[in-house]
């Protein structure tokens, strides 16, 4: 694993580069409308390492919506209140199906194939609002201390956004009710899930605080556990194979890093036993997958060889 970061800054610029005037090949994301306005053209990526380095370049600093990327935080603090009880009722399977898809969903009873699809997030979001008396505000505090910054805050414009334009995700939450999968009111698990997907962080707030999971659930800084090694490893595995949604063949196939997306453009990587990548750029593939950041994360981790399948 690459050690020597002196090259690095260097090597970043070079990658925001070779991306330019590639944004025409996507597409921001508009069924949120919020998010239809923001500039197409940011481009950021920042690289934390686990032994203290943070190197960036571009928007790097800028906060975006960090949307599903909240997905991986909200598994981390559900399997830390409820331990094994939580894979009773959400699979770690891929689904093969589009993020928000309801189908399967019927097909499976209710149970939602994994927790990064938007059915396996609104169950986790329950878990949360049924185990903490202000899970928003637990999950808010959550953020600020894994990236050391009380100023993360929640994108209000986004949120209501969300709220106004959330009929797919309140018909994924009443069909799991049906099926006895939910156990607090609908629209409580809705305003959690949509206030998780609101928070606006910049890529180096984000890389840094997921540095637990390329550190087997210890933050390297504070050396304070964040969840235990075993948890770090399943998060990181159901990430490999779900987290960039049905394209995640295809990303393990061609980068091999357990990684996140999000619609509002951002995708973490995890290198474990190195550090995070973080890109940012809002316009998406038919995925939701963000073009030039997915392009970014793959050409770094081939230039340094990343790849947790060497
Ligand atoms: O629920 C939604 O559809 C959004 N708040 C989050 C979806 C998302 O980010 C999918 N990621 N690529």
């Amino acid at each position: 694993m690459i050690k020597d970061i002196s090259n690095l800054p260097a090597k970043l610029e070079a990658l925001l580069t070779a991306q330019k005037n590639k944004n025409s090949e996507g597409k921001v994301a508009d069924y949120i409308p919020a998010l239809a306005k923001v500039d197409p053209n940011h481009m950021g990526i920042s690289v934390a390492t686990i032994n203290g380095n943070v190197i960036g370049a571009g928007d790097s600093q800028v906060p975006f919506s960090i949307q599903s990327i909240s997905k991986v935080f909200g598994l981390v603090m559900a399997m830390n209140r409820i331990g094994d009880d939580l894979w009773q009722r959400v699979n770690m399977e891929p689904s093969g199906q589009p993020f928000n898809s309801i189908i399967q969903l019927e097909w499976e009873k209710g149970i939602p194939r994994n927790p990064v699809i938007n059915a396996g997030a609104l169950l986790v979001a329950d878990v949360l609002t049924s185990n903490y008396s202000a899970s928003k505000l637990a999950f808010l505090s959550f953020m600020r201390t894994l990236a050391s910054d009380d100023n993360i805050f929640i994108d209000k414009k986004v949120y209501q956004s969300e709220l106004t334009h959330g009929s797919r995700n309140a018909a994924l939450a009443y069909l799991m009710k049906s099926f006895d999968n939910i156990q607090s009111d609908i629209p409580e698990v809705l305003s959690h899930y949509f206030t998780q997907c609101s928070i606006a962080m910049s890529c180096q707030q984000l890389a840094k605080s997921l540095l637990f999971l390329a550190n087997k659930g210890l933050d390297p800084i504070s050396q304070k556990s964040i969840c235990s090694a075993r948890d770090a490893h399943r998060v990181n595995a159901i990430l490999s194979t779900s987290g960039m949604y049905d394209q995640s063949g295809e990303f393990a196939f061609s980068v091999g890093l357990p990684a996140k997306s999000g619609v509002g453009g951002g995708v973490v990587a995890i290198v474990p036993g190195y550090g995070v990548i973080c890109t940012w750029s809002p316009p998406l593939n038919t995925f939701g997958n963000s073009v030039i950041g997915t392009n970014l994360v793959s050409g770094l981790a081939e230039e340094l060889g990343l790849s947790i399948y060497h």
